[in-house]
């Protein structure tokens, strides 16, 4: 199955969402303007509990743009939106009929969100580091076919394809809303070969986000349009 990709590019003031496509926001966590106001009390005592401030400000503009973003859709004020979460922190929207699937995910200044229509949609996004050690990593938390295509892979590109297994791999169990404590945490051979991948259940699909940031969407939904806004 093919798949469309539109440019980023500048988002409707309320988009809409149909069961073919899938939404993905990518927008800088820098933000000067004071966003505290759209959490909530929990949000906001989590956001103080945040000892790192640079790691505080990215949850509250995370959490903030999360919440506009999905108000967008919904035509809704940002403020009114309640969270449920998952066993395992997942987040979903509580108290919204047909309300539509997201996943959030922060890495350094960027933060990415995807939205779908039906089924589960998962992201991950990950800065391109440099200076990290990938092999430990992949060592610890890679499978064993995972951490042989790794080294099948010529030297010079082998960090890049850390980042996109690793991405890939977050971005499917936060689909599934299992993280850490998913027992099934092999994303298998299907996924590892080629950018957009189906294995009778998940599609997923990776991209640059910029020149620093690699991002993985994983869906449960067939879809054929891949729609990206600039937050
Ligand atoms: C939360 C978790 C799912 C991802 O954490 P992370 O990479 O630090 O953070 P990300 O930026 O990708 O995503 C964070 C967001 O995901 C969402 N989230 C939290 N728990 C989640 C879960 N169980 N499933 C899906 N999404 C979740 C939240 O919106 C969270 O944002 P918030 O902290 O601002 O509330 C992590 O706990 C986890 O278990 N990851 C799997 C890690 C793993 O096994 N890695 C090894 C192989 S790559």
């Amino acid at each position: 199955m093919t798949l469309q990709l539109t440019p980023w590019q500048s988002p409707p003031s309320q988009p809409e969402l149909t069961a073919e496509e899938v939404h993905l926001w990518r927008f800088p966590l820098t933000s000067q303007k004071p966003l505290e106001h759209l959490l909530n009390e929990e949000e906001q005592k989590r956001a103080q509990r945040l000892l790192i401030p640079d790691k505080a400000r990215a949850f509250v503009v995370a959490r903030a743009r999360l919440r506009q973003i999905l108000a967008s859709y919904l035509d809704l004020d940002p403020q009114t939106l309640c969270f449920t979460y998952g066993q395992s922190g997942k987040p979903a929207l509580v108290g919204i009929a047909d309300a539509p699937a997201f996943n959030l995910a922060h890495s350094g200044n960027w933060g990415v969100c995807a939205v779908g229509k039906e089924g589960e949609v998962g992201v991950d996004i990950e800065t391109l580091d440099r200076e990290l050690d990938y092999a430990r990593l992949a060592k610890r938390f890679f499978s064993t076919a995972e951490n042989e295509w790794l080294q099948k892979c010529p030297l010079h590109r082998r960090r890049r394809l850390f980042f996109r297994i690793w991405t890939r791999k977050e971005a499917w169990l936060k689909g599934k809303g299992g993280g850490f404590s998913d027992p099934d945490q092999d994303i298998g051979p299907t996924h590892l070969a080629g950018s957009y991948t189906y294995d009778g259940t998940w599609w997923l699909r990776s991209f640059p986000v910029n020149r620093h940031c690699l991002a993985t969407l994983a869906v449960s939904q067939k879809f054929s349009l891949l729609q990206r806004w600039n937050g």
